[in-house]
């Protein structure tokens, strides 16, 4: 059985239709989800003492097992602010709950991590969330992140992260509206096609839209080092920086 094949029977069987869904509508997620997880398990490959992950914004746990998946060496401490998804997270991850690898936290991403200490975290990791934060909230968030993190660690996004060349990040936009059709009215699911168009629109609105030098230079500004762009897909990318 190939690598990729073995990770998705995995995946299939612990979150079951939950990561069939995403597939479906959101492939780039799922891929995303899995570049988190890499980038994770490169960290622990030389970092070899417990390590403590922050995840924020963990949803259905689909980043929370890839997570998981990459180190034994670590926990994580998964935070969202909606009961339901993180219920379906609860379930699934149970194994990896009885087994103290992860707990969850039903909070605000901010609110939770002003309620931790400074230099607490070797990770803090997230994927699909940030792009959803208005501007200044997620500016505070990034100065949290910063004092939670350890000297040397690190914080890992994948996310939409808008591309700088407007004219190329609206094409890519019109694929992604295509491809919501074509997927969604073949599967006749209507209502879930207007839930991503109306959401859309507010990923890129201007008090939202998650640009890539913006996201850098944020990162840059409040003290990180080794900020890079990676794995761009379409509009979504990986983002790592470390504290030094
Ligand atoms: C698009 S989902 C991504 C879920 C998961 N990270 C994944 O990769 O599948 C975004 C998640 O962020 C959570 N979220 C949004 N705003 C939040 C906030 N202010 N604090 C904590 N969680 C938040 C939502 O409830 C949702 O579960």
């Amino acid at each position: 059985m190939s690598e990729n094949s073995e990770y998705e029977n995995v995946f299939s069987g612990v979150l079951g239709e939950n990561y069939q869904t995403i597939k479906l509508i959101c492939p780039l997620a799922a891929k995303m989800s899995r570049l988190v997880g890499e980038a994770v398990k490169e960290y622990a490959q030389t970092h070899q003492q417990a390590l403590n992950v922050v995840e924020l914004g963990g949803g259905t746990g689909i980043t929370t097992l890839s997570i998981l998946l990459a180190a034994d060496n670590l926990k994580v401490s998964s935070i969202d602010n909606a009961a339901t998804m993180q219920q379906q997270a609860k379930v699934s991850l149970k194994k990896w709950v009885e087994q103290q690898r992860v707990d969850f936290i039903e909070a605000d991403a901010l609110v939770a991590l002003k309620s931790m200490p400074d230099n607490s975290a070797d990770i803090i990791a997230s994927a699909y969330t940030l792009h959803n934060f208005l501007h200044e909230y997620r500016e505070e968030l990034v100065s949290e992140i910063y004092r939670v993190l350890k000297s040397g660690g690190k914080f890992i996004n994948g996310d939409r992260h808008g591309l700088d060349d407007i004219s190329e990040h609206t094409a890519m936009l019109q694929q992604e509206i295509a491809s919501y059709f074509k997927v969604l009215k073949a599967e006749n699911k209507i209502d879930l096609l207007e839930h991503w168009i109306v959401h859309l629109f507010a990923d890129e609105s201007e008090n939202r839209v998650m640009r890539e030098s913006i996201a850098l230079n944020q990162l840059k500004q409040a003290g990180f080092s080794n900020v890079t762009l990676s794995q761009r897909i379409e509009v979504n990318a990986l983002m790592s920086a470390t504290k030094p």
